[in-house]
């Protein structure tokens, strides 16, 4: 499996800024052999897709709406995504869980729409600090997984990424240690296994987010559960995120 570099943008950067981002980062990964991914803005998808245009990147979305339409004042549906080019969306982030209170039930049913529109749907799982002092850790991961991931039959689970996502790692410049990453992919690797097969499991990428850097990068990238990266505050500038990129073989 090629490994994946995504960025996740939050909620950084104009149409144009994504625009100068793209001209400059282009010229810094020529080689990459990763497979190279960025969650933008809603408001930056078009001049992202455009700027990507024969590039070796992809451009998706943060979030999405479960409905293709309707009165939902304020939201975005999947065929509104593809419509302006994009490939993947990130869905369950830990801020959309925290700070806007979405649960595992409507992360389903998110999933299993961007499947249906064939939209690459990132899942983001992971434990809070309090959730692993209180030895919680694995049963967290399992239920997020069997409760976010019910119904999604064996071929839409062919399009699925995952990315653990320890919440005490986001943006606290505290990263998970490999071992405790490898720890915690092998959970979730074991629990896709239990649910649609050891090969089918292996096929899955997982992803590791939390305070990823050009420092962490290659001890993280080497373990044989980690197929790639989701970085947030570090894919924000393009030398930084350049160098990730180029750290990963
Ligand atoms: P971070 O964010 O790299 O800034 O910790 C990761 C994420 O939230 O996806």
């Amino acid at each position: 499996m090629r490994k994946i570099a995504a960025g996740n943008w939050k909620m950084h950067k104009t149409a144009q800024e994504a625009k100068a981002f793209f001209e400059l980062f282009a010229s810094l990964v020529p080689q990459a052999k990763s497979e190279i991914l960025f969650a933008v803005p809603f408001t930056a998808l078009p001049s992202a897709v455009e700027a990507a245009q024969g590039k070796n990147f992809l451009i998706g979305a943060q979030n999405m709406h479960d409905e293709v339409k309707g009165a939902f004042t304020g939201e975005i549906s999947a065929p509104m995504l593809k419509s302006v080019g994009a490939s993947f969306v990130i869905l369950g982030h830990s801020e959309r869980r925290h700070l806007f209170l979405e649960n595992n039930a409507f992360i389903c049913r998110k999933l299993r729409r961007a499947c249906e529109e064939n939209l690459r749907p990132i899942l983001c799982v992971g434990e809070t600090q309090a959730d692993r002092e209180e030895g919680k850790t694995t049963a967290v991961l399992q239920t997020q997984l069997s409760e976010c991931l019910e119904g999604l039959s064996f071929e839409n689970a062919q399009k699925l990424m995952i990315a653990y996502e320890p919440v005490w790692a986001i943006g606290t410049g505290k990263s998970a240690t490999p071992e405790i990453a490898e720890q915690a992919h092998l959970i979730c690797r074991t629990a896709l296994a239990e649910k649609w097969g050891k090969e089918a499991a292996k096929k899955i990428p997982l992803l590791y987010g939390g305070s990823v850097t050009e420092e962490t990068i290659e001890a993280l990238i080497v373990r044989p559960n980690i197929d790639g990266v989701l970085v947030g505050g570090a894919s924000l500038d393009a030398q930084k995120f350049a160098n990730i990129v180029n750290r990963i073989n």
